[in-house]
């Protein structure tokens, strides 16, 4: 139907006769001249339905035409003069003089704009999601997906070219334990039996190692019934990767690569091996294992420089046992009372107590710390207009609330960024950590983790608390971008695991039976990882939610607005699945 796409056209098409097709992105009557902005997904143009040149058939049409409609135009591009220019449109020094024009679909239900004037608020997100077919006519809303299919494609081609193979494993399946809760889908075949929905591909991409693949990837998608935020979605890609015969190194390395070469795809051009830090020093330095080493701003123990300086707070934390932890932020003074208030209040949300504070502004020591004994700016290393904030309690508690005041320091001031790319390796995770809902040691990741070689001595004399994991993950300004690990391939180390973890030999045998079955067929030593694919598109569409590289996303209640899901079913639905709906 068409000659040519709308943003394809040029000066070099003057002379030219076309067909476009296309919506009306925006019409403009001058009383017997019609200017139509014609939009498809390569660009738009501009078509003007005039007396002179238009088939007086078309010039009626151009009068009955609504903004959205869809249109089919034969005509003659033409060179615009000098001063119709329009130099902020890629086809603006030209325009489509209409001979015919056809119109398709001449839209009656439009009930949210998809052009608007400049300036003008977007309608709502719930708006947006439930009008998401209008929604995604706009070209900035597009414009993330033209990325996504490129770094799509860009990671199936760099995988491809390490030897990986694209293989897809079920979607209807066996709890995958990933720490989420499952979405569990009925069996109508066999009732009261249910399928669950993979939380990721984990035993299937080790059972495609045993099975001798070597080197497996997948364009995964992953369903977890979990809370959602800016960065979660229940449904959600992975880009996973599985490896035999590899050291953490090893995959680590093709991470790296699967990485840069995403970065390049956005113009990026980033350096490899990436920064690395043990998840302890991560959690010493910055409160978190998943640090923006964009900035400085470490974390510091100060407790050795507080002691016995007559700051009874702190003497008190330190006698029973806790440390006094500090963030030093230049420029800091100048924060206002409500600043610093606003800062305490969200550490507190994390657990501390609160923050002790000490400003240095030109000869004035101000602020609780003051009252420390000694030249506090040598004790401290701190210059004119610093800002220290401490902090005493456990190192959990101290860690997540002066993690958190870091952020909020470094978002006040305005600090510049010492590099644009910080890539970082996390290793050496523990293996399990505490539910702090429930206080129980659980599994830190996945239960399929390799214990440190150096720890395994230690798992078999005692527990798995303290011990180390062969987990890595890459963090990237701050966002955890992916995870992974070297799994367990001896079957008996992997029930002595499960075991430590609660999980009795006889119940791992019928959840993990398959795994552990195939275990003791031959395993080789493997291990993979999974890049949170949506997250890299966010951060590289420059987007501030996953919600808009999903063309379909749910909203944080995990509701699907377009289509209305999840829905009620009826009786007899329920029926033939064995299921009856109780009214809560
Ligand atoms: P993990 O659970 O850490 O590891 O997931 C890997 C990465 O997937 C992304 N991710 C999500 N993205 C959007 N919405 C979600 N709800 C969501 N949950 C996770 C994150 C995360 O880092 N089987 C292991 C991988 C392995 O060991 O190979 C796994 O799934 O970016």
């Amino acid at each position: 139907m068409r000659s040519h796409c709308c943003g394809a056209l040029r000066s070099e098409h003057a002379g030219t006769t076309v067909r476009v097709g296309g919506w009306v992105h925006r019409r403009r009557d001058l009383g017997g001249l019609v200017f139509l902005d014609l939009r498809d997904r390569s660009g738009m143009v501009q078509v003007s339905v005039g007396p002179e040149w238009s088939d007086p058939q078309a010039a009626e049409r151009a009068q009955e035409l609504r903004t959205e409609a869809v249109v089919l135009v034969e005509g003659v591009v033409v060179e615009r003069p000098p001063e119709a220019k329009n130099p902020g449109m890629a086809t603006g020094d030209i325009e489509v003089r209409a001979t015919q024009l056809t119109i398709v679909s001449n839209p009656t239900d439009l009930p949210i704009p998809v052009w608007r004037t400049k300036g003008e608020a977007p309608p709502s997100e719930e708006l947006r999601l439930r009008h998401r077919h209008l929604d995604l006519r706009r070209p900035d809303v597009q414009e993330p997906f033209l990325l996504r299919h490129r770094l799509l494609q860009e990671a199936r081609r760099t995988l491809s070219e390490l030897g990986f193979l694209e293989i897809e494993t079920p979607i209807l399946t066996k709890p995958t334990p990933e720490g989420a809760r499952d979405f569990l889908v009925p069996s109508r075949v066999q009732p009261g039996r249910f399928y669950a929905l993979p939380q990721s591909p984990q035993i299937y991409k080790q059972l495609l190692m045993i099975s001798g693949f070597d080197r497996y990837f997948q364009v995964a998608r992953c369903f977890r019934d979990e809370d959602l935020r800016a960065d979660r979605q229940p449904e959600f890609t992975q880009i996973d990767i599985e490896a035999s015969f590899v050291s953490p190194e090893d995959v680590q390395s093709v991470v790296e690569q699967v990485l840069v070469d995403q970065w390049a795809v956005a113009d990026h051009q980033v350096s490899r091996p990436f920064t690395r830090l043990s998840y302890s020093e991560a959690l010493e330095r910055y409160g978190t294992d998943k640090p923006d080493l964009r900035f400085g701003l470490p974390i510091e123990d100060v407790t050795e420089r507080v002691r016995g300086r007559g700051f009874k707070l702190f003497d008190e934390a330190i006698s029973n046992g806790n440390r006094v932890r500090a963030v030093v932020a230049p420029g800091g003074a100048a924060l206002s009372r409500k600043q610093i208030d606003r800062i305490t209040e969200q550490a507190r949300a994390e657990g501390l107590g609160g923050l002790a504070t000490l400003k240095i502004q030109g000869d004035n020591t101000t602020g609780p710390l003051a009252r420390l004994e000694g030249n506090l700016r040598e004790l401290f290393s701190l210059g004119d207009g610093d800002l220290l904030m401490a902090a005493f309690g456990t190192d959990s508690v101290t860690s997540s609330g002066l993690d958190v005041t870091r952020r909020e320091l470094i978002r006040l001031l305005e600090l510049q960024p010492e590099q644009d790319h910080a890539f970082l390796w996390v290793v050496d995770f523990p293996m399990t950590e505490t539910d702090p809902a429930t206080g129980e040691e659980t599994f830190a990741h996945h239960p399929f983790t390799s214990p440190h070689p150096d720890d395994i001595a230690g798992l078999r004399a005692g527990g798995l608390s303290g011990l180390r994991a062969m987990h890595y993950d890459v963090v990237y300004n701050g966002n955890e971008l992916g995870s992974g690990s070297i799994r367990i391939h001896d079957p008996e180390l992997q029930l002595l695991i499960l075991e430590h973890l609660g999980i009795s030999r006889e119940e791992s045998e019928s959840r993990f039976g398959f795994l552990l079955r195939a275990l003791r067929s031959g395993a080789p030593p493997h291990g993979g990882f999974a890049i949170g694919f949506d997250r890299v598109a966010m951060l590289l569409a420059g987007v501030d939610s996953i919600r808009d590289v999903i063309a379909f996303p749910k909203t944080t209640a995990a509701r699907a607005l377009f289509e209305d899901a999840p829905t009620q079913v009826s009786e007899s639905e329920l029926r033939q699945l064995g299921l009856q709906a109780r009214d809560e």
